[in-house]
């Protein structure tokens, strides 16, 4: 399906900048240089709407894009990555202020996307997230990014692993990969049902 619109809305350097919609919106969590602003350009079948690099480190706001698919508008959310040493301590926990304070009162927020590198085991940093996300009601589900950096075989081995690692996210796993566009509309779908049902429990 097309993506009829793609644009930033903001970046944010502190909670006052977060805009003020009642759009759905989707958060991109996960380790520094695991694909969040990748994936998300795919999503939104944009080349270079997120900036993306392969300097860790990258993302260092919180950057809101209104995208619009079909006959859908959602905002997309790419957060600052986590867990890359280089960061001065100081400006590492700023960010991670920056993150909570979004995660722990967005209204808007229907859903997180945790990304994990095909590659690399799950990590005491994405069980503690997962965890914590779940006790703030935030549905999740675990996108499995870079696939195409493994064989077929390979690759089928390492996401059976990756599967038994942690318990079920609410969401479920999507395997992707951002570079050969695999998975991308599998993870529309997921995250389509996740709005969904966040909108029934509204309801309830
Ligand atoms: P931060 O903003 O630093 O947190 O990183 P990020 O998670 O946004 O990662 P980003 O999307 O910038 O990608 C990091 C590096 O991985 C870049 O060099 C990308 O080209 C590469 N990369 C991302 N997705 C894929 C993929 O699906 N396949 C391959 N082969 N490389 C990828
Ligand atoms: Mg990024």
């Amino acid at each position: 399906m097309n993506v009829r619109r793609a644009e930033l809305m903001i970046s944010c350097a502190r909670p006052a900048q977060f805009p003020v919609t009642d759009l759905p919106e989707i958060a991109f969590l996960g380790r520094s240089n695991v694909g969040k602003s990748s994936l998300l350009n795919a999503l939104a079948q944009r080349k270079a709407l997120a900036r993306t690099s392969s300097t860790p480190g990258k993302t260092r706001l919180i950057h809101f894009f209104d995208v619009v698919r079909g006959s859908r508008e959602i905002i997309l959310v790419d957060l600052p990555g986590y867990g890359f040493a280089k960061v001065p301590e100081r400006e590492r926990r700023s960010w991670q202020r920056l993150v909570e304070s979004y995660l722990e009162n967005r209204p808007p927020l229907k859903a997180a996307v945790l990304l994990q590198d095909i590659r690399r085991d799950f990590s005491e940093d994405e069980t503690l997230l997962l965890d914590w996300l779940a006790e703030r009601g935030v549905q999740t589900l675990v996108a499995i990014t870079k696939c195409d950096k493994l064989k077929p075989m390979r690759r089928k081995e390492r996401i059976r692993q990756l599967k038994k690692q942690i318990a079920k996210p609410p969401g479920g796993f999507v395997a992707t990969s951002a570079g050969k566009k695999i998975g991308v509309e599998d993870l529309w779908r997921a995250l389509h049902e996740m709005i969904l049902s966040s909108q029934d429990d509204d309801v309830l």
